[in-house]
């Protein structure tokens, strides 16, 4: 394709991390045509992250947090066709149909549809003070039923859950999690992590329950009062917010009869099975060569990267996508940042203690001798020495990682 030509179009369902940067990346990559993104929200393509976090929290408002001013896509060029719903691709006729039946041709189609919340089904989910948490609509929601101290009911001891959490009980509302699972981040990190965290709010105030799952929501007037467990525990709750994991957006590209199998299944470069489809971002299922493996990631990081390899293809210009995953998270003073995934692993080790009171570890996790990832807390060169041991895969013994006096530069 000549991407010169000032007539081709690309079109780019989803207005998120992944399809503002592929936007973004095109023009800099020098495609000339046409270029649209569809977005079934009613804003410019925001940073997720904060939601959670500075948004949740009163800290930041959305113009703070727009990934690119207006200004820049009108210079760029880059149309928007906001509040709308992508429902249907025609592989064959090349075309996209709306939600309200407007038929819209591309020459490439690009497919950063995201993930949605997981939705929690027991009775009494249809209650006034009950909400998710991953768009801006559901942040401002919840901050427009926060006008008073409340008792504030959260379902899932995740990143969601716990960001959340810290962001309310600053905020001075009494703050309760409830995790069905044994330990808070349970999915993601290992006990020692997981018990400084759940430490960390116990310490601000916040209560933490274990092991323990919600059956109904029961309210007064269809507004929630009561949260019952399945144990018979009840709690009382104003308002609730459910952080219980996201799902991918495949159903589009399945419906096209494009591969999916938990996201779309794109090659290293971004590419569906469709020369003319590419996806990038949380709704994508990709090969990782450095990690020998393919893999769904839920992260900032694989979107804004993968949506450069999609603008890439596109533009005739392959180049792979292998990067080394990487995380964070922010609760009150501290700052986790993960790099690497830890899956499998069979040995943690500590640099650091992470009941000293300094707030202050890595969490190193092996698999047969091998380094897998690091969660740094409050440790920034650290995580910055382990995403340059894992992606050049260098050896390491366990005790350089825990000797404080060993210097990790010597190693990269
Ligand atoms: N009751 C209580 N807890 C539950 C239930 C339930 N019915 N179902 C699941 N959980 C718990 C899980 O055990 C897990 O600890 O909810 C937590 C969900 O955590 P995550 O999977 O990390 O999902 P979430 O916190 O919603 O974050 C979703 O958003 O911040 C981004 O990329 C980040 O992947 C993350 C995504």
């Amino acid at each position: 394709m000549d991407i010169s030509d000032k007539e081709n179009s690309c079109l780019i369902v989803g207005g998120s991390h992944a399809g503002a940067q592929l936007a973004i990346s095109l023009r800099q990559m020098g495609w000339q045509g046409r270029i649209k993104i569809i977005s079934e929200e009613a804003y410019l393509p925001y940073q997720r992250p904060p939601l959670s976090k500075a948004l949740l929290a009163g800290k930041q408002e959305l113009e703070n947090v727009y990934i690119r001013p207006e200004t820049l896509y009108e210079k760029q060029n880059i149309e928007f066709a906001l509040k709308t719903r992508v429902a249907k691709i025609n592989r064959k006729a090349k075309t996209v149909e709306t939600q309200t039946g407007e038929i819209i041709s591309y020459d490439k189609l690009a497919l950063c549809t995201g993930a949605r919340v997981r939705k929690l089904e027991i009775c009494g989910t249809d209650l006034a003070g009950i909400h998710y948490l991953r768009n801006f609509a559901d942040v401002s929601r919840i901050k427009g039923e926060l006008d008073s101290p409340k008792k504030i009911f959260i379902v899932g001891g995740g990143y969601i859950g716990l960001e959340a959490a810290a962001s309310l009980k600053q905020l001075n509302h009494e703050v309760t999690v409830v995790e069905a699972a044994g330990r808070v981040l349970q999915r993601v990190t290992a006990p020692q992590v997981s018990n400084f965290f759940h430490a960390k709010h116990h310490q601000q105030g916040v209560s933490i329950v274990t092991n323990k799952q919600v059956a109904e929501f029961l309210g007064n007037n269809k507004v929630v009062e009561k949260v019952v467990c399945t144990d018979g525990t009840v709690f009382e709750a104003d308002l609730v917010i459910v952080g219980i994991g996201v799902r991918p957006n495949e159903e589009l590209a399945a419906q096209a009869g494009l591969k999916t199998n938990n996201g779309i299944w794109v090659d290293e470069f971004a590419q569906t099975d469709d020369p003319d489809i590419v996806a990038a971002g949380d709704n994508t299922n990709h090969p990782n060569k450095l990690l020998d493996t393919r893999l769904r990631l839920e992260s900032v990081p694989n979107a804004m990267e993968q949506a450069k390899a999609a603008a890439a293809s596109i533009c005739g210009k392959p180049t792979e996508y292998a990067s080394l995953p990487w995380f964070w998270s922010d609760q009150y003073t501290i700052k986790l940042q993960i790099a690497g995934l830890n899956t499998g692993y069979d040995q943690v080790v500590l640099r650091g203690d992470p009941a000293d009171g300094n707030d202050s570890f890595v969490a190193w996790y092996l698999k047969g001798g091998k380094l897998l990832a690091a969660d740094c807390i409050n440790r920034p060169k650290e995580f910055m020495f382990a995403k340059q041991l894992l992606a050049k895969k260098i050896d390491v013994k366990p005790e350089q990682l825990t000797n404080e006096n060993f210097e990790l530069k010597q190693l990269v």
